[in-house]
């Protein structure tokens, strides 16, 4: 899998990719992700990659001419149809498909090229979601000053559900919203803290009874705080 950055603030992801699970498939080589920082495929002598927007209004919409340049270096071609199969071409903006879990298990299994292009500014020029996307996404309903930070959320969200990119003791299939819940309470030691204790279920090593406390609290939990992911995805209500 490879996964490249198209953004205008590339040292704002300096860190964000060195740490645990990502720092670990980077460096297994389950998958490669470069940040690009669009200015290099500005076509002016003054690098711009911005312009007031016709029509009037506020603010400033990023040109399409970058983009495009950084998609036909990066992929090859600016053809939708061209792709080979595998590429995603991803703009990260607030008016996107709502990212959720399912999408983030579609891209690790058969996603095996994906570019993520952070909008900045009011907008970006239209010309590219038309012309080079294939996927135009939100992390939420929330507006965010750019989509550097979607796309590490993205990002992250993809690369932890790759072939083993998490450790052999862990696994992505008990995970939140991998199986339509919430994920259950977890505790470890001691099994009595300051007075706080463990459930008593979770001590006797009894795993029949220690799944079903599990699945239980996980229905709880998700009945308490997230009623709509079982009306949607259980037909429950
Ligand atoms: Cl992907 N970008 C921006 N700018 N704001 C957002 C977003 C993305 N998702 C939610 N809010």
């Amino acid at each position: 899998m490879k996964i490249d950055v198209l953004t205008i603030f590339p040292e704002f992801f300096d860190a964000v990719f060195d740490f645990g699970i990502i720092r670990r498939a980077r460096a297994s080589g389950i998958v490669e992700i470069n940040v690009h920082d669009i200015r290099e495929y500005a076509v002016d002598k003054h690098k711009m990659v911005d312009d007031r927007p016709f029509g009037g209004g506020d603010g400033m919409v990023m040109k399409p001419e970058p983009i495009f340049a950084a998609i036909e270096n990066l992929v090859g071609t600016t053809e939708r149809e061209a792709y080979p199969t595998g590429m995603r071409i991803v703009l990260l903006t607030p008016q996107g498909r709502p990212f959720k879990q399912d999408l983030a298990q579609e891209f690790a299994g058969n996603g095996k090229h994906i570019v993520l292009i952070c909008g900045r500014y009011e907008g970006i020029d239209e010309r590219v979601n038309e012309v080079l996307v294939t996927d135009e996404i939100s992390i939420g309903d929330y507006v965010l000053s750019g989509g550097e930070p979607a796309a590490i959320v993205i990002a992250d969200s993809i690369v932890r559900l790759l072939p083993n990119a998490l450790g052999s003791d862990t696994s992505a299939e008990n995970d939140s919203f991998s199986q339509g819940m919430l994920d259950c309470p977890h505790y470890t030691r001691p099994a009595d803290f300051k007075g706080f204790s463990v459930p008593e279920v979770l001590l006797n090593g009894n795993h029949a009874e220690i799944k079903k406390w599990r699945y239980s609290k996980a229905l709880e939990k998700t009945r308490l705080m997230r009623r709509d992911l079982l009306k949607t995805q259980n037909g429950e209500s």
